[in-house]
This record gives C-alpha cells, structure tokens and sequence, in this order.
C-alpha cells in the first residue's frame, strides 16, 4: 500500500484497545483488562506514533521500539505528550511486549485490530505470504492537535525514516 494520509490532514477517528501499565502487571500471572482509547484523547496534543508489523519480531523488537525508550526523554523535552507504537497484534500480546522490552509507561502499545486504521491511511502492509496476514506497516507519524505533521512509511525491511532519530529531528 501507499500512503493516502498526507501532511497536513486530519487523521481520521479510531479506537484503539490497549492494557495500561501498572505494576501489578509485572507478575507474569497478570494479564491486564484491555480498555479504549479513542484519537480524540489527543485533540491538543503532541502525539508521537510508530507502527510495526509485528510485536517480538526481530527488527521490531531489536531495531525499532528500543531506540523509542531510550530516546524518550528526548521526545518529553521537545514536547510531546504521548509516544505510542501501533500493531495488529492484541492488547495481551502487545501488552507482554512492553513488559517484556521495559516499556513501563513511557510507550503506549496499541492494538490496531486487523490493521484496519492503517489501513485507512494506506498504511497496512499484506503479509499474507508469509502467514501473518494484514499488519500495521512499518512507519512514523507526529501528529499535533490531530493533524499530521510528519508521516513516513519505511520503503524497504529497515528502519529509517520510522525510528527513533529520524523522528525526532522533525519535532
Ligand atoms: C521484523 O523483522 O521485524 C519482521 C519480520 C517478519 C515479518 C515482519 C517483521
């Protein structure tokens, strides 16, 4: 897919499902009550998104939500107010991914279910071939205020213009 949402637009509406962070959590009998989150949370706000197509994938799991985490003071002081990473995967396994990479509550993990608001920006990438099915692409979006103030979908299998770095030299 290409991207259709652009520079400039307003995102369109989604409610994505995701399991706050808590410590009790950190008990691996815990499985956390998945609750919503609707993108009108963010009317006002910096927001910062990256999307992968898989939790625990290696690319995704070494390359691209790490560099978020350590970074993350450096989001908080050019001012955003929410770092979050979007999937298809659901609020349980995305949920045992942040605890698993120490996410805390500094990155929220959002279930994209079937990849559909991705896709709805011509984000969503067909992994069919390889049995995944329709994930989340991999790529970046700032967002303020709910518009779009950056937004890159990776051409190839690294991570680039998505990660960390690259983001951050846009805010
Ligand atoms: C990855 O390395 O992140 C990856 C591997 C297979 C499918 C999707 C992502």
């Amino acid at each position: 897919m290409a991207p259709t949402i652009k520079v400039g637009d307003t995102i369109p509406e989604a409610t994505f499902n995701y399991i706050p962070y808590t410590p009790e959590l950190e008990s691996k009998l815990a499985c956390g009550i998945p609750i919503k989150l609707n993108t009108s949370q963010w009317k006002g706000k910096k927001v910062v998104i990256f999307s992968v197509p898989g939790a625990f994938t290696p690319t995704c799991h070494v390359n691209h939500l790490p560099p978020y985490l350590e970074k993350y003071d450096e989001f908080k002081a050019k001012g955003v107010d929410t770092i979050a990473v979007v999937a298809a995967n659901d609020a349980f396994v995305l949920s045992g991914w942040g605890r698993f990479e120490g996410v805390g509550d500094k990155i929220l993990l959002l279930s994209d279910g079937s990849a559909k608001w991705s896709a709805s920006l011509g984000l969503s990438v067909d992994l069919s071939a390889i049995g995944f099915g329709v994930r989340t692409g991999r790529y970046a979006l700032i967002l303020d205020d709910l518009v779009v103030k950056y937004v890159e979908l990776e051409p190839g299998t690294d991570v680039t213009v998505s990660g960390a770095e690259a983001v951050l030299a846009q805010l």
